[in-house]
């Protein structure tokens, strides 16, 4: 019901996105994509100019520049307000953290990964220097800006390998797909080299991070994703990747056609050679999930990380019964609450010894520049549209975030 209070709000919310449309046009120092409440993103982020610079950084802080951050989908359930972790107010008028509960008078900034240069250290700062490459520790820092003050502690440097650093897009996309690949196919299931894994969303920046490590540890893949005019393409470049099999959901799916989708398992049943899998990914629940649990040999474990249909996850209770199935969560986030700094380095130390190697590739990618002589207005007309077309599905590609900002 529109109150009274609401309407004045909703009022003094379209000033103030005025009034940030039009100060795009006096000289801008720092950029970000805000939202002030949550909402669709389609419909609520905004790029917004703020006038100030950065001060020095205090002590144990560093002021850092972003190079370019993902927009991931947890990104988006957080701007929807369905996810369990939320970034701090921002001033509008400066970016800088406020205490305020009027969503007219604060805004959030979005975005949780993203790769930053240091541009200045503070007094005290070890460890880190001007030029570093860094990427956040630190949950919901709001990446989607073109610089911020952090604590020495809420970034961690991307180390070198044999004198080599991961290019921008893989630092940028590192901390939360790659090692949640790398963890799930570690941390549930001992798995040996010729042994299968079955994943779902196998075209996610996380099914492309599970194919390629799978690979590298020699594992095979069951990579299943939906149905598309260009499957072959796609399954070309999943298989370039080091899939084993790539099939559409539709031919597991009974509801489409019941003997292929039994021919299918029979198939499968047989490319298995009596050692079915043991650990399913699951990134989408809903129907796909059910139908994938059915390849499962006894005492496997289903990892659910995702829910990208937004439906539940329904499994027989068979499984359970007669295969003693287990179904398990997994959160990247929580994994790094609960481990050290030191493992948390040691992680990454591993995936940029995989990445400058060769052996795990930047996902598809396309960037987002937010060009430094487009104003405010038209940015996020042009961010809109994007993230439109993203929620749209089959999108492909994961969308980064460029800040071109005149210095
Ligand atoms: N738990 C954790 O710690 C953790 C960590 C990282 C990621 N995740 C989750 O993992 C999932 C993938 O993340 P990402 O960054 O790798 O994603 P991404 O690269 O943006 O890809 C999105 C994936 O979701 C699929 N998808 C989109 N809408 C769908 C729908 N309605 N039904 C079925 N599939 C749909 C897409 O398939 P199409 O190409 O067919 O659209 C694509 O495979 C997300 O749910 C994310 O939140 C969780």
């Amino acid at each position: 019901m529109l109150t009274t209070s609401t309407v004045f709000r909703a009022a003094r919310t379209t000033r103030a996105l005025q009034r940030s449309f039009s100060s795009s046009i006096v000289a801008r120092v720092r950029r970000a994509v805000v939202y002030n409440a949550n909402g669709n993103p389609a419909e609520n982020l905004r790029v917004l100019s703020v006038p100030n610079t950065l001060d020095p950084p205090p002590p144990s802080t560093l002021n850092i520049r972003f190079l370019l951050s993902p927009i991931n989908p947890s990104d988006i359930n957080v701007i929807e307000g369905v996810y369990p972790a939320k970034p701090l107010p921002r001033n509008p008028s400066n970016l800088s953290q406020t205490d305020s509960n009027d969503s007219a008078e604060r805004v959030f900034i979005g975005g949780n990964e993203g790769l930053a240069e240091v541009m200045e250290v503070g007094e005290g700062v070890q460890g880190l220097k001007t030029g570093d490459w860094v990427v956040m520790v630190k949950q919901q820092a709001g990446t989607w800006c073109s610089d911020t003050n952090v604590g020495e502690q809420d970034v961690v440097r991307i180390p070198k390998v044999d004198g080599r650093l991961p290019s921008e897009v893989d630092a940028a996309t590192m901390t939360v797909n790659p090692p949640t690949a790398y963890n799930m196919l570690r941390d549930f299931v001992q798995l040996k080299p010729g042994d299968w894994v079955v994943q779902n969303g196998a075209n996610s920046a996380v099914g492309q991070a599970v194919i390629q490590i799978a690979a590298h540890r020699e594992l095979k893949t069951l990579n299943l994703v939906r149905d598309r005019d260009d499957f072959a393409a796609l399954e070309a470049r999943l298989t370039s990747l080091g899939a084993t099999r790539v099939l559409p959901y539709s031919l597991l799916d009974p509801t489409v056609d019941k003997a292929r989708a039994k021919e299918t398992r029979t198939s499968l049943q047989s490319l298995f050679a009596g050692s079915p899998p043991r650990l399913a990914l699951n990134c989408v629940s809903g129907a796909p999930t059910t139908h994938m649990s059915s390849l499962l040999g006894s005492n496997a474990v289903l990892v659910s990380y995702g829910a990208m249909s937004k439906q539940p996850l329904s499994l027989p209770t068979s499984l359970f019964i007669f295969k003693d199935l287990t179904s398990k969560g997994f959160w990247q986030s929580r994994w790094y609450k609960t481990h050290s700094r030191e493992e948390r380095e040691s992680l990454m130390q591993e995936l940029v010894t995989l990445i400058v190697n060769g052996k795990l590739r930047e996902p598809e990618n396309e960037v987002f520049t937010i060009g430094a002589d487009q104003d405010d207005e038209s940015s996020t007309h042009a961010l809109r549209e994007k993230i439109q077309k993203i929620q749209g599905g089959r999108y492909g590609k994961k969308l980064l975030i460029k800040f071109d900002v005149k210095r």
